[in-house]
């Protein structure tokens, strides 16, 4: 690469179809969510040719220098390069993605990886503690960049405590958010209240938030900030993109992410196939997408009834098939893992194409492997939600089955903080047993094999100290 690029023509990105049979497109400043022509997903391409990009992944450490631009220190906007589809001065970041790949041999003994293979990526230390920094920061600067006043997303409570952050601290947009009744644990929504969001609390699930969230946007002109805008997808890449960083630019073996309205797992396809396409990288990892199992539409699609992307052209009798039977069954998606409880996942063309660009596999988990894989990440020193831990428990599934080998390199995504669901990790820990039964036992989780007990003691000074003694 010859020089640094300082600005960004809108000309060289654009919105495409993302079926290869319609392949209409759009200008990059148009706001939609699907193709007009034929309904699907749209993705934002590039002409790679007509824009300075870097001949290797190594160039971007020069940025490491400059981290008192905000764009340099922002870990999605360092890689702007690779995701030029609005100028710089239009970037609207609050330093998001400052986040660590860690090696632990703690649940990579759990998992039954061999030492030194299992890495952990912490998106949870984002501004708003979750992974969805990443796509929001994109997806609000493509707001700004076509002039929005107001923002809404449908969510199960990252979405909209991220949404609600950058709205309420650049002061540009006012968020919009919907979700279901009970369905939000209270640390996401303590953030969109926090924040000052108009929080629009709806008598259904996520899926039905989703659906009114589109229908009120279109009608009310407002922006949505949902995973089906194809402008979040683009800050996703970028998880992959510091997971290299972290190793070093080489290319581990697997990605394991939990999926939910499978956004992350289209994104990191989209940023695997673009590196390769680049000639960025020599070879593409595996990726696992884990589903929780009373919300296990991806897994049954393409697990159980062998859905495929085909090329582009997906079974679409097997997908209304199954959405007939979700229908006629009154089937709702029920998991502690209240951020992936999504039977209607938006993504799921995007995440097929994903899965087809790096030969991947789909697995379900219950609630109690989740909870016990939980327990594992916190007594590592990191701490996440529930969601987050799918993807620890998917990789020990994997191992198990043999498809993930014990010498292989593999990453899980710790999608969301610990501090976001309290309430799962407490009843898990609890010594009271009515306590852990309501929380619990409804989902079928029985025990707590990694349960850190506290003591219940008398206030007596020989009491503590002899409570200490036991057991210490
Ligand atoms: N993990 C966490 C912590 C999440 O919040 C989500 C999604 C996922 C995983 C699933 O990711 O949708 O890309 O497959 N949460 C959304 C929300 C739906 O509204 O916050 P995905």
């Amino acid at each position: 690469m010859a020089a640094a690029p300082t600005t960004t023509s809108t000309r060289v990105a654009y919105q495409q179809c993302i079926m290869p049979g319609c392949g209409a497109s759009y200008g990059v400043e148009e706001v939609r969510t699907s193709c007009d022509a034929c309904g699907a997903l749209l993705d934002v391409r590039y002409d790679w040719d007509a824009l300075p990009v870097p001949d290797s992944l190594k160039w971007f450490e020069q940025k490491w220098s400059r981290r008192n631009e905000p764009l340099a220190k922002s870990g999605v906007w360092r890689f702007h390069e690779l995701l030029p589809f609005a100028p710089p001065e239009k970037v609207v970041t609050i330093g998001e993605g400052q986040t660590p790949l860690i090696q632990t041999d703690g649940v990579g003994d759990y998992i039954g990886m061999g030492r030194g293979n299992l890495f952990l990526e912490y998106e949870g230390m984002n501004p708003s503690g979750s992974f969805k920094d990443n796509g929001m920061t994109a997806a609000f600067t493509h707001a700004h960049t076509v002039g929005a006043r107001r923002a809404a997303c449908a969510s199960t409570g990252n979405t909209s405590a991220s949404l609600a952050l950058y709205c309420c601290s650049s002061k540009l947009m006012q968020a919009v958010i919907f979700i279901g009744s009970g369905k939000i644990s209270y640390g996401k929504l303590s953030q969109a209240l926090d924040y000052g969001a108009l929080t629009v609390q709806i008598a259904g699930d996520f899926d039905d938030a989703m659906q009114r969230v589109q229908q009120v946007s279109k009608q009310l002109g407002i922006y949505l900030v949902n995973s089906v805008n194809p402008f979040r997808l683009e800050g996703q890449k970028t998880i992959m993109l510091r997971v290299l960083e972290s190793l070093n630019w080489e290319v581990p073996d697997w990605i394991v992410v939990p999926g939910g309205n499978l956004g992350n797992s289209s994104s990191f396809g989209k940023a695997f196939y673009e590196l390769k396409q680049l000639g960025l990288i020599d070879r593409v990892p595996r990726l696992a997408v884990i589903n929780a199992a009373g919300a296990n539409t991806l897994h049954q699609l393409y697990e159980k009834r062998g859905l495929r992307w085909n090329g582009g052209q997906p079974d679409q009798k097997i997908i209304d098939g199954y959405a007939a039977e979700l229908d006629s069954g009154g089937k709702r998606a029920d998991t502690i893992a209240s951020a992936i409880e999504i039977n209607r996942p938006v993504n799921l063309e995007k995440c097929l194409r994903a899965l087809e660009w790096m030969d991947g596999v789909v697995r379900e988990v219950t609630d109690q492997e989740i909870l016990d894989a939980k327990a594992q990440v916190g007594a590592s020193g990191m701490g996440c939600e529930p969601a987050s831990a799918a993807s620890v428990a998917g990789a020990k599934q994997l191992r198990e089955e043999g498809v993930i080998d014990p010498d292989a390199r593999v990453v899980c995504i710790l999608t969301g903080h610990q501090l976001k669901d309290p309430t799962a990790t407490v009843a898990y820990h609890t010594a009271d047993q009515e306590e852990f039964n309501r929380v619990l036992g409804s989902r079928g989780v029985s025990r707590a094999e990694f349960a850190n007990r506290a003591v219940q003691v008398e206030n007596d000074l020989d009491e503590i100290v002899r409570a200490i003694q036991l057991n210490s």
